[in-house]
């Protein structure tokens, strides 16, 4: 196993590399930046293990970086807790406290090479974002009010916390719409570099600037009597917010380039994740294109306002996770579930799904312990 561990502090990052020289099965390669790690890391990493608190670029923007493309595992003392729960929005699934001994990492790192494993002989298939499971009365209050606006046209923004359930809110909104069968496009601003957002709404035609060999329709052409998912809308530059209010007020978009407009006919979902009020008052988001995609807001409630899902979502994951795996029938114990109920998901349903994944690979019985959820030394 090829492990990357990145660590600002030298005492710590030597330390480190003694401990782990006794352990052949792992090749240890430390940085002490992300910065650097970023330009060394390739395919054959198999595991980044990363400190939150570095000068140059802090542990959080090095896992944004990765995005996803690596598991890791999270060092943090204290003082950065509270920033680790964000760490576990981005999909980090572990993290140690320091100080922690040897022991404790080595440990961390064989149950993540058990679970790679143990994912690398079942095929990948794409998580996909269809149906809802568990059924809370916040959640049917929000479903409700979906039912009835995917009728209609207007434009729903869909609110909540990282990992509740906002893309899957948008495609439910989709399917149930009287636009089921034409496409549903999504774009997420948050992962198209800024100055490609304009070309890839909009598109652009041949020549519009020196690498446009041929014209390429843009998101808004190829949502066409569809819906057009516009996700992490908070992230969309300052400068295109006008842009895209004029294309949704005319109906009509242009291509860069082109003289021409394109009549549009669309439903807008957008999503977001943050406060974007604030954001109006910070000067970052247009107050009027902010009421252009605000017509009829859905708040979709944390995970922890959904307590009576938990072990209903829980129970399901696990029997889809034990067919996924080949394993015999697990369930939870009665402390597990327990545990379950009085975490607070910072991560909330992405979490609690990947939670219980790991829980099924780890579990040494078909009974899950609480210790096997590995819930202990996290926020509560
Ligand atoms: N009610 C639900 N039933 C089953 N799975 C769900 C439910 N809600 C969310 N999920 C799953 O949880 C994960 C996170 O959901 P989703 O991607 O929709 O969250 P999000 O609110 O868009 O998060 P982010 O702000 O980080 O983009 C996905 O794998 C999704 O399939
Ligand atoms: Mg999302």
């Amino acid at each position: 196993m090829k492990i990357a561990i990145v660590e600002d502090d030298i005492n710590m990052r030597k330390s480190l590399e003694i401990a782990m020289s006794d352990y052949k099965e792992f090749k240890i390669i430390t940085f002490k930046n992300a910065v650097d790690a970023l330009k060394k890391l390739d395919s054959t990493f198999d595991l980044v293990i990363t400190d939150i608190n570095m000068p140059k670029m802090d542990g959080i923007e090095f896992v944004k970086e990765l995005n996803g493309k690596y598991e890791v595992i999270i060092m943090t003392g204290n003082a950065t807790l509270s920033r680790a729960i964000e760490s576990i929005q981005l999909g980090v699934k572990d993290f140690l406290l320091k100080p922690f001994d040897v022991d404790t990492l080595v440990a961390a790192i064989k149950r993540e090479d058990k679970i790679q494993k143990a994912q690398k002989r079942v095929p990948k298939k794409k998580s996909d974002a269809s149906g809802f499971l568990g059924s809370s009365s916040a959640l049917r209050k929000v479903l409700n009010i979906a039912d009835k606006a995917c009728k209609t046209d207007a434009s729903i923004l869909l609110l909540g916390q990282s990992g509740v359930g906002k893309e899957v809110f948008a495609d439910y909104i989709h399917k149930n719409s009287p636009r089921a069968k034409k496409p549903f496009v999504a774009i997420n601003m948050a992962a198209i570099p800024e100055n490609l957002i304009e070309s890839e709404l909009f598109g652009f035609e041949k020549g519009a600037f020196t690498d446009a060999t041929e014209a390429k329709a843009g998101q808004f052409e190829l949502a066409q009597g569809g819906t057009l998912f516009l996700d992490e809308i908070a992230e969309m530059p300052y400068s295109l917010q006008a842009k895209l209010l004029r294309a949704l007020q005319e109906k009509e978009v242009r291509r860069l380039g082109s003289s021409k407009s394109i009549k549009i006919d669309i439903r807008v979902v957008s999503a977001t994740n943050a406060n974007l009020e604030q954001k109006i008052k910070d000067g970052e988001f247009r107050e009027d294109l902010y009421y252009r995609l605000n017509t009829i807001p859905l708040n979709i409630p944390p995970l922890s306002q959904r307590k009576d899902e938990i072990l209903e979502i829980a129970d399901a994951m696990i029997e889809v996770n034990c067919k996924k795996y080949s394993f015999k029938a697990k369930r939870l114990s009665e402390d597990a579930k327990k545990q379950l109920l009085s975490y607070a998901w910072p991560g909330n349903i992405r979490e609690l799904l990947s939670v219980i994944e790991r829980a099924v690979i780890l579990s040494e019985s078909d009974i899950i312990k609480t210790d096997e959820l590995f819930l202990q030394n996290k926020i509560q």
